[in-house]
């Protein structure tokens, strides 16, 4: 096979999937045309100088996607029929300068096309601990839809446009009294902005503040869709080590001669790592913050899950200096589709954000936020998250009482006392690929911290959600994954 395939090991994407993508490209762009046989996993390896489970891994997801086929004796060949929505999807797909000459991307469209952004959804196996989606069979459905056809029987001004575009007032008021009681969040109802999604917040916030070569500090490992909205934006970015108490603040403080104009944390519960940030971190950062003059973003993405220990209030309501930018969702409260997020501004922002809302999309939809309304004021919300609180703590506790028993001396547990999903580090010579790789022929889905990491991306660190998954689920995955780990 002759063609020019580009991996970079030092990129967040792992390389399995980097090359499953160069050859989806290829393929769609014609540079491998249909029927045409491809070379074999081992050849293939060898001429990249990369593992041959590697190439194995992306092969299979390209089998399975309907872009390769093989036939047994003769090797691998190009589907010679591609679903007819592939081809037509093509030139959407493929931004890279060969398949659209003539496009003239600004600086953002350049960044976006040089940068591996996962925008979809892997297939599943039939025990996946990947991370991020609550359990949805606990979701109160029935509730739910009666709270919808409160709204959908005769009221037609949901229909409408928004009177406010920063979001539904008696929203704005519920969620300013349900993050003053759960979260220490001081603000007037009128200093939130309704988003849709953190993602959306994050993507605001960035581009109203930051100008291409701003420096952005953020935390190592961290949260990637934060990384890529200010990678997009030109940013600079300086990762700053985590520990067990969360950011590492003489770290940043040590860096602070740099331009670092705002700075990214997930303090309730460090992403990836689970590390909660102690209050006196939280104080010295406070500090910090005000002497740099720098803005902080405090993503509170899963704050409502705590096992044991008493909440630590949010930067937002210890800070005394308007440099919080606070961020929460109902993606993992409630259910990510919802599409509903919040950002708490300084007084000051409220008018610029707003206005940036509505030029991306308007507003938000209004009947899910007269829903929310009554979701939050009728008690709903924190009765559901105390009952959720309950069903994870076991689910928890079943993953790591599963992880010490199978993988014992092989394993340490990072961040099992919040959130829906912990990390692991396994004592093991095998690479992250291979373990990958096994895993998925035993059914068992996992994912590696790597790609959480800018620089220097440690192996045998995992991450497990767990809220997909039931008590036997999880046992039989961490007891196949003792096998490969163990033998
Ligand atoms: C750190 C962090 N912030 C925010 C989110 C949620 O994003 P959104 O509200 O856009 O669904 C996630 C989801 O995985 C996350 O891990």
């Amino acid at each position: 096979m002759d063609l020019a395939i580009r991996l970079d090991s030092n990129a967040p994407l792992p390389l399995h999937r980097q090359l499953y993508e160069e050859l989806r490209q290829a393929i769609l762009t014609g540079r491998l045309s249909k029927g045409k046989r491809i070379s074999s996993t081992r050849a293939l390896a060898k001429s990249l100088g990369i593992s041959r489970t590697t190439v194995t891994l992306a092969y299979e997801q390209l089998i399975s996607e309907g872009y390769l086929q093989t036939t047994v004796g003769s090797g691998t060949f190009v589907c010679s029929q591609l679903p007819d929505e592939l081809l037509n999807s093509a030139p959407l797909d493929s931004f890279s300068e060969e398949s659209l000459p003539a496009v003239q991307l600004s600086n953002y469209g350049a960044i976006i096309a040089n940068t591996e952004i996962p925008y979809y959804q892997q297939p599943d196996l039939p025990i996946s601990f990947r991370y991020g989606q609550p359990a949805f069979d606990q979701f109160p459905l029935k509730l739910w839809r009666k709270l919808l056809s409160r709204h959908c029987g005769s009221e037609l001004d949901w229909l409408n446009y928004a009177t406010d575009a920063g979001g539904y007032k008696p929203l704005r008021e519920a969620i300013a009294s349900y993050l003053a009681r759960s979260r220490a969040v001081q603000c007037e109802p009128d200093q939130i902005i309704i988003t849709s999604g953190s993602q959306q917040a994050l993507d605001l916030v960035t581009r109203l503040l930051i100008a291409p070569g701003d420096g952005i500090a953020l935390e190592e490992p961290g949260y990637p869709g934060a990384r890529y909205i200010f990678l997009a934006q030109g940013a600079k970015l300086y990762p700053i080590a985590v520990d067990e108490s969360g950011l590492v603040i003489e770290k940043l403080v040590n860096s602070s001669q740099k331009n670092i104009k705002l700075l990214y944390i997930t303090p309730s519960h460090q992403f990836p790592t689970g590390a909660v940030l102690s209050l006196p971190r939280r104080l010295e950062l406070l500090a910090w913050a005000k002497k740099m003059g720098t803005m902080i973003i405090e993503d509170d993405y899963d704050s409502e899950y705590r096992y044991g220990e008493r909440p630590i209030p949010a930067l937002q309501g210890l800070n005394h200096s308007n440099s919080v930018l606070y961020i929460g969702t109902f993606s993992k409260m409630l259910f990510p589709s919802l599409r509903i997020g919040y950002l708490v501004v300084p007084q000051h922002l409220v008018s610029l954000l707003t206005r940036a809302k509505w030029l991306t999309d308007r507003h938000s939809p209004l009947l899910e936020q007269k829903v929310l309304v009554n979701f939050l004021n009728e008690g709903h919300l924190e009765s559901y998250i105390r009952r959720m609180r309950n069903h994870y703590n076991q689910l928890r506790q079943v993953l790591v009482q599963a992880l010490r028993t199978y993988l014992a001396q092989k394993v340490t547990i990072l961040g099992e006392k919040a959130g829906i999903h912990l990390m692991v580090r396994l004592n093991t010579k095998l690479s992250d690929e291979e373990i990958i790789y096994r895993a998925a022929e035993l059914g068992v889905c996992l994912v590696t911290a790597q790609p959480y990491y800018l620089e220097n991306k440690p192996r045998g660190e995992f991450i497990f959600g767990y809220a997909q998954l039931t008590a036997a689920q999880i046992q039989e995955g961490i007891s196949k994954l003792a096998l490969i780990v163990t033998e």
